[in-house]
């Protein structure tokens, strides 16, 4: 949430900051900042409300240029959308400019004392509270200067502080939320996030809490908050400047979805070939756990429900448990060193997912997770880590990355099963022939993609859409249903089919939309049932299924998956769901990659 990045080198910055914002806008998007260090030994800074557009029209009325600077897209925590309120701060003094994306807990405490001291406050946000301090508390060292200002702060951040009287030096430093730091050949970075970077370098370093970096235009040095200097290691990124690029289609979350065989293909092979995820998934001592507890957020805990339906079958293990990051942090869970806690999380980023997992560790289970973002936070801390082999993903809806969860989740748990003496070899080869079939598959499902748009396109005008199946398609049916509302605003809820008839059943008229998900062989019959009471009832149906002999009669619509076990099907019923609410929302001409009120990476509760 917010995504930050600065700037100090030979180029103008203001330009290479608003590209890199371009690349963070997925972060938060009710406006945007950016304050350049320029000739006139001042901060020149433009703020605006809105989208980064408006920021870049503000610009063109009002150019700024520097050879410094840093830049802000805002979700707004702590006071409205609005100029005064995004970022930069400034102090008032306009000495001291910060660009923040975090949380500061005790900012109230801190403003009241400030406010004592005749510090006025011109915006309602929590982070003005850090530029203000800064300026308290600067004696003409700007190193110190963050030290005491991090040592007074609670909650989280990550920081982009720069000061008029150290015009070639670019500040970081940051606890519980990402920063990265980037080195080109014409100057160095801060950012949130790799893809901002991307297209300068591939060369970047990643900042530990509490770890400061002093940016120069040719040189980086690290210190820890006791001002000691530190050796760090120089990463090379193996994602392509094309991969945050959208490349010829309308919307990046079209251009994941449609990457989704090749994303398959390369995370299946990292786990089943030399990759690194194979070593990890044999070093895993899968005997010693007697309780496997899988926890994450919004989609990343749907691939936790499908993955708990694989591992229950696959491998007959007794006490297998989803739960929300959430509502996990809080529970005080049962769970020992013998409980293995399986983190997902695209972003690795997700404050309640990183709570879950120190949560875990404190407790002394095994923490494992499967994460997207190389250098996360969830990666780095986790015992293990498994990573999907998605590349960067900047849609806020996620796609690609759900499917790469799944893939190593399926493989994961033929691992278990194998461990634990419950799947012959034979069996497991049969298994991971049909998971290196999945890519083949997923690319039919693609092909049938002016269809599902037809479809769709019929579809804009429902008050309702519901989303069921039974069994592992239920979980599918959770995916869908919040692929759904997160971009098209449809109001949309998931049902387990055998559940409709008590309560949902209700909700069911004329202008409403049934889903059924059915790839469970044994199951069609029942979930046909809940469509012909569905249909009696008045709704429209659409059937997605492998598993279905024959199309069914005309009163139902249908997208018709390859056959595949059961078991994997999530992965092919997800595409046909992500596609059909794709076209939904771009049919009522919505901001697909940005839906209102969301944001990808979310660092804050
Ligand atoms: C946000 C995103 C979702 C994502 C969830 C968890 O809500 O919009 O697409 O599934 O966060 O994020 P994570 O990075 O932990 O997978």
């Amino acid at each position: 949430m917010c995504g930050i990045i600065g700037y100090v080198g030979s180029k103008d910055a203001v330009p290479i900051i608003v590209n890199g914002l371009r690349k963070l806008e997925y972060r938060g998007y009710d406006s945007a900042g950016i304050a350049a260090f320029g000739k006139s030994g001042f901060f020149d800074v433009v703020k605006q409300k809105g989208r980064l557009a408006a920021l870049e029209a503000r610009l063109t009325d009002y150019p700024v240029e520097g050879f410094m600077g840093i830049g802000h897209t805002r979700w707004a925590t702590h006071g409205e959308p609005s100029d005064v309120n995004s970022h930069p701060h400034l102090g008032n003094q306009g000495k001291i400019a910060v660009v923040h994306n975090g949380i500061i807990e005790n900012y109230k405490q801190l403003k009241e004392r400030l406010e004592r001291k005749n510090v006025y406050f011109s915006s309602q946000t929590d982070s003005e509270v850090i530029a203000q301090l800064a300026e308290y508390y600067y004696n003409g060292d700007l190193m110190e200067t963050v030290i005491k200002v991090a040592n007074r702060l609670e909650g989280s951040y990550a920081l982009g502080i720069m000061c008029v009287d150290a015009p070639d030096i670019l500040i970081a430093i940051k606890k519980d939320n990402p920063l990265i730091i980037g080195i080109s050949e014409h100057g160095q970075f801060i950012a949130s996030d790799v893809p901002a970077v991307l297209e300068h370098t591939n060369k970047v370093y990643y900042l530990n809490d509490k770890e400061i970096a002093v940016l120069k235009k040719d040189s980086v040095q690290f210190f820890n908050i006791d001002k000691e200097m530190i050796k760090k290691p120089l990463e090379t990124v193996t994602w392509s400047p094309d991969s945050a690029e959208k490349c010829g289609y309308p919307h990046f979350m079209l251009k994941e979805i449609m990457e989704q065989p090749k994303v398959l293909r390369d995370t299946i092979n990292s786990a089943i070939g030399n990759g690194k995820n194979k070593n990890v998934m044999n070093k895993l001592d899968c005997s010693k756990f007697n309780k496997i507890v899988i926890t994450a957020c919004g989609s990343a805990y749907n691939s936790g429900v499908v993955a708990k339906y694989v591992f229950e079958r696959l491998c007959r293990f007794p006490s297998i448990e989803v739960e929300l990051a959430s509502e996990f942090r809080y529970k005080d869970a049962v769970i020992d060193e013998r409980t293995l806690v399986v983190l997902i999380s695209q972003s690795g980023e997700t404050a309640d997912t990183i709570a879950a997992m120190r949560e875990s560790k404190s407790k002394g289970a095994v923490t494992l997770s499967i994460v997207n973002v190389v250098g996360s936070t969830v990666s780095k801390e986790s015992d293990f880590c498994l990573f999907t082999a998605a590349g960067p993903e900047i849609a806020v809806a996620t796609t690609k990355a759900f499917s790469a969860q799944l893939a190593l989740l399926y493989l994961l748990a033929i691992q278990f099963a194998v461990k634990l003496g419950k799947l012959t070899q034979e069996s497991e080869q049969e298994l991971l022939k049909e998971i290196t079939a999945l890519p083949g598959k997923a690319d039919k499902i693609l092909e049938q993609i002016d269809d599902i748009q037809k479809y769709a396109s019929t579809c804009v005008g429902y008050k309702s859409i519901f989303f069921i199946g039974r069994n592992i398609d239920y979980a599918t049916a959770l995916e869908g249903s919040l692929k759904l509302k997160e971009i098209s605003y449809i109001h949309s809820e998931a049902y387990a089919g055998g559940e409709l008839k008590h309560g949902t059943i209700s909700l069911i008229e004329e202008d409403t939309l049934v889903v059924a998900i059915s790839n469970c062989e044994r199951l069609y019959g029942k979930i046909m049932n809940n469509v012909e009471q569905v249909i009696s009832r008045g709704a429209k149906v659409l059937l997605i299924s492998g598993s279905a002999e024959k199309t069914p009669d005309e009163r139902i619509s249908m997208i018709r998956l390859p056959a595949v076990f059961e078991l994997f099907a999530p992965s092919l019923s997800v595409i046909a769901l992500q596609l059909f609410s794709y076209y939904v929302a771009a049919n009522k001409g919505l901001d697909i990659d940005k839906p209102r009120n969301l944001a990808k990476s979310v660092t804050v509760e």
